[in-house]
């Protein structure tokens, strides 16, 4: 069975409305036929039902962030119920930067894949190992263990609804861009804890995507091995030139 290809982008804290749909609109222009090929974008949530009425169901939509109760007095927080009545498809989880600047622990972000399903939306789930724990020879036991927290609970029906970026941490807004060769072999071994946890039909169904300094210049060796199903682009996802370069390639 062949597996979606999906190529994201984050646009983390960047972009006004205005920005917004003017990236929004030049990507539509020069989206093409891009085949069975998948975009997502992921705008900062204030102006996430702008973005979604003017991606017209030719990108999807996904928010970068939320709190797992459905309402409640959590100032400053959004909703799962908040998210999907945005129109946004699917909900960013783990990014890196949650994980570490805004130290989401193990345990919330499960919740937050719980609450994902239970509402209806498609979690796009980061994992990455950080540099000090590459340098140690422990970026799989890492993943691992982010994989199996994240999971916890969730159902084999559920995981095939799931996408997975491998995101290592040193690779993020750095320019040092994982090797397809590191990407392929981190991108094997959490097939393996998916084939594990859930079996070898479900593992071999979730997409795998990576990201972390993809650029229209590197991901042509990024988009070669079997096991790497497309990418999440932050940077280069803000420019619709630099974000089509990627979307296109080897089409
Ligand atoms: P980057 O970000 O492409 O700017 O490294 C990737 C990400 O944070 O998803």
């Amino acid at each position: 069975m062949k597996r979606r290809e999906i190529f994201a982008g984050n646009w983390k804290m960047y972009t006004t409305l205005s920005e917004a749909l003017e990236l929004v609109k030049g990507i539509i222009d020069g989206l093409g036929n891009i085949g069975s090929r998948e975009v997502i974008v992921f705008p900062p949530a204030v102006n996430a039902r702008e973005v979604v009425k003017a991606c017209g169901g030719k990108i999807s939509v996904g928010l970068q962030n939320m709190y797992h109760e459905k309402e409640g007095a959590f100032t400053g927080e959004i909703s799962p119920v908040m998210v999907k009545d945005a129109g946004a498809r699917y909900i960013l989880i783990g990014h890196s930067e949650r994980r570490h600047v805004f130290k989401e622990s193990d345990g919330m972000i499960n919740k937050k894949v719980k609450a994902a399903y239970e509402y209806g939306l498609e979690p796009v789930l980061c994992v990455g190992e950080l540099l000090e724990e590459r340098e140690a020879g422990n970026s799989e036991i890492v993943v691992e263990a982010q994989l199996r927290a994240a999971c916890e609970g969730i159902s084999a029906e559920q995981m095939k609804k799931m996408v997975i970026a491998y995101e290592p941490v040193w690779a993020i807004g750095t320019g040092k861009v994982a090797t397809p060769e590191i990407a392929d072999s981190m991108h094997k071994s959490i097939r393996k804890v998916l084939a594990a946890l859930y079996g070898n039909d479900i593992a071999a169904m979730v997409p795998i995507l990576y990201g972390g300094s993809v650029k229209p210049d590197n991901i042509a060796g990024l988009f070669s091995p079997e096991d790497i199903d497309g990418v999440l682009v932050g940077g280069a996802s803000l420019k619709a030139k630099s974000f089509l370069d990627i979307i296109h390639v080897k089409l």
